[in-house]
């Protein structure tokens, strides 16, 4: 049993070990954003969820926020390996459709492989630009979600309208992500950071073609009527004096 955990836990670090490699020294190439994507991803796709969701830690606690109706129709935009809808439970049956909408697709792969698992028929995964995508047949969204995927899409905020779009009046938009504090912005509801956090943090993400802003919330909140916002500090794996921070928003597209 000692020799078992012990071997558990040895491929389980190297498992780590490649995934860091990739994100330390993995350049993203390719003339696309959807090139680049792949590239970055290809290699540690197999490994993203158990790494990242020690990583992501707002995204279980943000999808157990909505309050879900029976027969909605749930979107999540930039949703990778469709790890966010494993939240839900037994609250998966719930939805009439759980969209998956992402451009990589080393990442869909494993969406695909969640959704057999887990015979969720009812979840649809679609290699789709969350700047383009629309429901078949013009149809609106009940629930519509940005897990940590706003700071990888260089034009989030149009991705945030046509999430506004594609949301019925009074449904729900809600997103997650890693954030920098605006200093002068003082009337805005993120409490602001030090120009060394707001530095290390950029420059820190940006080697992985992740931009933290600091306006999400504010244009969020400008789209939709805020319900929820709350700001906390992620641990990072094998990093214990560094927590990064993010922001958990939960906002109704007003009637
Ligand atoms: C950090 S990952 C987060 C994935 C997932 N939401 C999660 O929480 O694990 C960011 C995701 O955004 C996707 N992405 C970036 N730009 C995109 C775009 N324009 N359209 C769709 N997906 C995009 C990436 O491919 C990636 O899967």
């Amino acid at each position: 049993m000692g020799a078992e955990n012990g071997i558990t836990r040895m491929k389980n670090m190297l498992q780590d070990l490649e995934t860091l490699y990739h994100l330390v020294f993995k350049r993203m190439y390719g003339k696309t954003l959807q090139e680049r994507l792949n590239s970055f991803y290809r290699g540690q796709e197999s490994h993203y969820d158990s790494f990242r969701e020690r990583l992501l830690s707002g995204r279980a606690d943000l999808f157990n926020l909505v309050t879900l109706k029976p027969g909605s129709i749930w979107v999540d935009m930039g949703g990778g390996t469709g790890a966010s809808f494993e939240a839900l439970g037994t609250k998966m049956t719930m939805l009439k459709k759980a969209y998956v909408v992402d451009l990589c697709e080393p990442l869909l792969e494993m969406a695909q492989q969640r959704k057999k698992r887990n015979g969720w028929d009812n979840m649809e995964i679609i290699h789709a630009d969350a700047l383009s995508f629309i429901l078949p047949g013009n149809e609106q969204a009940d629930v519509l979600s940005f897990t940590y995927s706003l700071t990888m899409i260089p034009e989030w905020y149009a991705a945030i309208d046509r999430a506004a779009a594609m949301l019925k009046p009074g449904g729900c938009c809600a997103a997650c992500d890693f954030f920098i504090g605006n200093p002068f912005r003082i009337t805005e509801k993120q409490n602001p950071h030090n120009w060394t956090t707001r530095l290390f943090w950029r420059v820190w993400f940006e080697t992985d073609g992740v931009f933290p802003s600091t306006d999400h919330v504010p244009y969020l909140s400008r789209r939709f009527e805020v319900q929820y916002y709350r700001q906390d500090r992620a641990k990072l794996p094998y990093l214990p004096l560094a927590s990064a921070p993010y922001y958990l928003f939960v906002g109704i597209k007003p009637e």
